[in-house]
This record gives structure tokens, C-alpha cells and sequence, in this order.
């Protein structure tokens, strides 16, 4: 959808949501949230999304009702984005990669390659000093943060092994649009391609690229598995979502309403991560069973051999990033780069 369309839609919301507020007494209609995002229902961002909308209506007794477009029905990535800040849709859930084109390049910090071992370190980051701070920086773009919710560390895939990095040498790999993962491509002389997630399974298939890193729930409920021979678990990187909501909007609710969402979000964040992990160890039978994806778990030696290729990525990325936020993600980490 068009910037154009957009705004059309958004004049047309706002008009339809003054008409609503005229008649608002006699009609008692819900508040309605409009909650647009890009991956399959059966996910963990897809499920922690329903969750919410049941939450919501239970909790707000059904003065809001969140509805939720999976899958891209709604808008693509970047449009997303977009759609959110002229008030089209009220919540969305990117990807941390996908903060750079809105000006918060640190959020990138989340997809340098190794900086988190596990879900335990990463939920250290996420709900410290680190985390709120991030937040902070979406305000003076019209966005408020509400929370960090998991999916999984991400795999590569191509129609032949990978083991090394070099098997990755010269392929065309999607990514999401970060410099970070930019980088990560370059560092395995990989030729990086940013591209939308609605548009992978189709790239793939066409040889548009070779390649691509997800975690597996992405990977199997996009039906990446058809199209991609070959899958190596080398956990390289973290893939998970900040929740955020249109400010203006969020800070004109009655602050009984807003506090029941707040609740409702709070529950639906444990529920997210709860389920993150099982998702993707399911899904990944899942392929196993279907047969069509040769699964690789690297050995430790071949992943250090990954964590060696890909360390550069670090520095190259301190100026982007900035040197503080990444110390800081260290300390609680302990991840140390020089010891590579
Ligand atoms: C991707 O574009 O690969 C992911 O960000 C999709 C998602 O929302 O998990």
C-alpha cells in the first residue's frame, strides 16, 4: 500500500473515529485496536497476538477490540511502520532488525551475531536498563514500547550444506532490513539482500536469492522448508519483537482502559516467551518429519568457526550501534570479543 493510501485511510479512520466519538454515547462502540503484523497465526508472535485481543476484551470487559491482521494482510514491513505513525494501525510487532529504517539504529544491537547464547541472557538485556532505555527512544518518534516478545535464534538455509562459513561464499542470502545483518552477509562474503518476510517464500522459490536465516517457527510455518534443501542450526543470532503502539493514540485512552491493556499485555508477554521455545523445537520436527529440509546441527568446533568469522561484525557496527549500549549488553552477557 501506497504512502498515499495510507494517509487516505488514516484521514478516513480519523474521520470515522470523530463520527464514532459524536454518536460514542448512544452507540457505546468497542475501541478498537488494530493490531497488523507480518508472520503466520501459528507463531509465537501470531498466538501472543490472539492472546492479547482475548485478554484485552476480557479484561477491558469488552470496551476494546483488538483485531489482529496476520501474515501481512494488512501492510508489508516498512508500510507497517508507516501505518503506525499516521494512526492507520494502532499496534504492531517488528522485528528488533527492523527499527533502523525509523532512525533507532540501536535496537540492531539484538542482531549481532553471538551476542546472546540464550533466552535467559537475552531477558536479562531486555528487561534491564538496556531494554528501557531502547523503549525511550521510539517516543519522540510518536511510538511507545510496551514490551520485548521472543521468538527464537536463527538458523541459515540454502538448497546446499552449510557447515562452514564459507558454504555460504558468494550466495544471495534475504535479510531483514538491518546494516547489522548487512554485515553478518559480508562477513561470510555472502551477497546480503533485504527484502520483505511476505516476499521470501516467493524469492526463494524463484532463485531471486539462494538463501536465508530465520528461526525455525518462521521457517516451517512460511512453508521455507519446500523451497530450501538445506538448514543449519548454528543459533548465530537472536530474532524477537518490540510491541508498540501509536503514542497519541495509547495516551488518549481513558487511564482505566489503558491500564487494563497494560495488564493484559503484561500477560500476554509471559505468554510469548513462554511459548517460544516450544513453538520452534516443534516446528522443527515439523521439517524433520516432512522430509523435504536436510537439518545440520553444527558441530562445536564448526560453530566456533562461525563465531570466528563473524566476530568483526562487532566493531565494524560500534559506530552505528554505539559503543555504550553494546558494553553494556556485554557486561550482562559476558560475551567478550577479544576472546575469539
Ligand atoms: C523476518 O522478516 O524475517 C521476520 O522479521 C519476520 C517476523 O516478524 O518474525
Amino acid at each position: 500500500m501506497k504512502r498515499n493510501t495510507i494517509l487516505c485511510t488514516a484521514i478516513t479512520g480519523a474521520a470515522v473515529a470523530l463520527s464514532f466519538a459524536v454518536g460514542a454515547v448512544q452507540a457505546q462502540q468497542p475501541i478498537v485496536i488494530k493490531f497488523s503484523h507480518v508472520v503466520a497465526q501459528d507463531t509465537p508472535k501470531g498466538l501472543a497476538a490472539e492472546f492479547f485481543a482475548k485478554k484485552a476484551a476480557e479484561l477491558t470487559k469488552g470496551k476494546v477490540k483488538v483485531e489482529v491482521y496476520a501474515n501481512s494482510t494488512l501492510y508489508k514491513d516498512k508500510e507497517e511502520m508507516e501505518a503506525l505513525q499516521v494512526g492507520a494501525v494502532q499496534m504492531l510487532a517488528p522485528s528488533l532488525a527492523k527499527f533502523g529504517p525509523l532512525g533507532v539504529k540501536e535496537f540492531e544491537v539484538f542482531d549481532l551475531p553471538y551476542i546472546f547464547d540464550n533466552y535467559a541472557e537475552l531477558h536479562a538485556v531486555t528487561t534491564g536498563k538496556v531494554g528501557q532505555n531502547l523503549m525511550a527512544k521510539l517516543e519522540p518518534r510518536g511510538i511507545k514500547g510496551l514490551a520485548f516478545w521472543d521468538n527464537g535464534f536463527k538458523a541459515f538455509s540454502a538448497n546446499t550444506p552449510i557447515k562452514t562459513p564459507d558454504d555460504l561464499k558468494g550466495k544471495k542470502m534475504r535479510i531483514q532490513s538491518s546494516k547489522v545483518l548487512e554485515e553478518e552477509m559480508r562477513a561470510l562474503n555472502a551477497l546480503p539482500q533485504s527484502m520483505a518476510f511476505s516476499e521470501v517464500y516467493q524469492a526463494l522459490q524463484t532463485g531471486v536469492v539462494d538463501g536465508t536465516e530465520n528461526p525455525i517457527s518462521n521457517f516451517y510455518t512460511q512453508k521455507m522448508h519446500e523451497v530450501q534443501k538445506h538448514l543449519s542450526l548454528t543459533n548465530h543470532g537472536y530474532l524477537g519483537y518490540a510491541v508498540i503502539v501509536n503514542k497519541k493514540f495509547w495516551d488518549g485512552l481513558p487511564a482505566d482502559v489503558r491500564g487494563q491493556l497494560e495488564e493484559a499485555m503484561k500477560q500476554s508477554t509471559k505468554y510469548a516467551n513462554d511459548i517460544a521455545k516450544q513453538k520452534n523445537d516443534e516446528d522443527l520436527k515439523s521439517v524433520q518429519a516432512s522430509g523435504k529440509t536436510v537439518i545440520y546441527n553444527p558441530t562445536d568446533a564448526e560453530k566456533l568457526a562461525f563465531k570466528k568469522a563473524l566476530v568483526s561484525v562487532h566493531k565494524k557496527m560500534e559506530s552505528r550501534i554505539g559503543a555504550d549500549i553494546i558494553n553494556e549488553v556485554y557486561s550482562v552477557t559476558k560475551f567478550d570479543p577479544t576472546k575469539l
